[in-house]
């Protein structure tokens, strides 16, 4: 199954408009000349989206600018009003943001996002034609009691309730071990492989085999350039959600080259 592989930045909370003009002429000049069979994604603060657009799809944008495509880190399940401190996926849009990360472990678990929210906001990203990156995984207590299938079969099947087979096909899934985000401690190739293999047939039994065969998971957690093309060579996994290492446009770069020419 011919899956493009997608390689996301999360910057997190880090990069205001003038660090993100600095980081995209940089990392664009070391993508001169190179075509990475990949779709390369970055997704800054929400105040730094105007000045990614600005670069990226306006009259005078940068050169390469279309290897690029716009993520938000969040959205609401809220179309506008009395929401205060939330932005609305319509407003996301006049920012050519074509992604939004959803149920990232830290919304989860510091802003107390439930599976019900989550899937909330999964169908408001759909309604204005947003792609989803939903993302899942568990804690280090979840992994050691055992727990592992149960919670990702749990944040699936919850995060995923009536979201039709058309929508899913729009959406990728982030296998992120909360354990391993920001540690330095990345899932072996092993470990990932198989929770990338039950997560898809989690997705077999909700949506078909052939639906599920054609959904990207991307892996998530210390991606670095020197770990990424063995993870990105087994074959379930279908490029990375990349935090602290998409810092750096170097680092970032190096991912994808190392990465890319290795996903299954
Ligand atoms: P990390 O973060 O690469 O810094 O571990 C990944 C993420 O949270 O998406």
């Amino acid at each position: 199954m011919n899956r493009k592989p997608i390689f996301a930045a999360n910057w997190k909370m880090n990069k205001g408009a003038s660090e993100t003009e600095d980081f995209v002429k940089s990392f664009l000049s070391k993508l001169q000349g190179q075509d990475f069979p990949c779709e390369i994604v970055i997704a800054p603060p929400f105040v730094s989206l105007p000045k990614l657009a600005d670069m990226l799809h306006n009259a005078n944008a940068v050169q390469n600018a279309h290897a690029i495509q716009i993520a938000a880190q969040n959205c609401s399940q809220f179309d506008n009003g009395a929401y205060t401190g939330e932005t609305s996926v319509l407003m996301l849009r006049e920012f050519y943001v074509h992604y939004v990360i959803i149920g990232h472990s830290e919304r989860r678990s510091i802003y107390g996002e439930s599976d019900a929210i989550i899937n909330a906001k999964i169908k408001k990203a759909r309604e204005a034609n947003l792609k989803p990156i939903f993302c899942i995984g568990e804690t280090l207590a979840e992994r050691e009691g055992g727990m592992l299938e149960t919670v990702l079969r749990t944040q699936l099947t919850d995060g995923l309730k009536d979201i039709s087979e058309k929508d899913l096909l729009e959406t990728v899934i982030a296998y992120e071990p909360v354990w391993a985000i920001g540690t330095g401690v990345t899932a072996t190739s092993d470990q990932a492989q198989d929770a990338h293999a039950f997560v898809r047939s989690v997705l077999k039994d909700l949506y078909g085999a052939e639906t599920a065969a054609r959904i990207r998971i991307q892996y998530g957690g210390s991606v670095k350039p020197n770990n990424a093309a063995e993870l990105m060579a087994c074959p379930d996994i279908d490029g990375a959600l990349i935090g602290g290492a998409s810092l750096e446009p170097q680092s970032f770069m190096e991912i994808i080259r190392n990465g890319c020419g290795h996903s299954a």
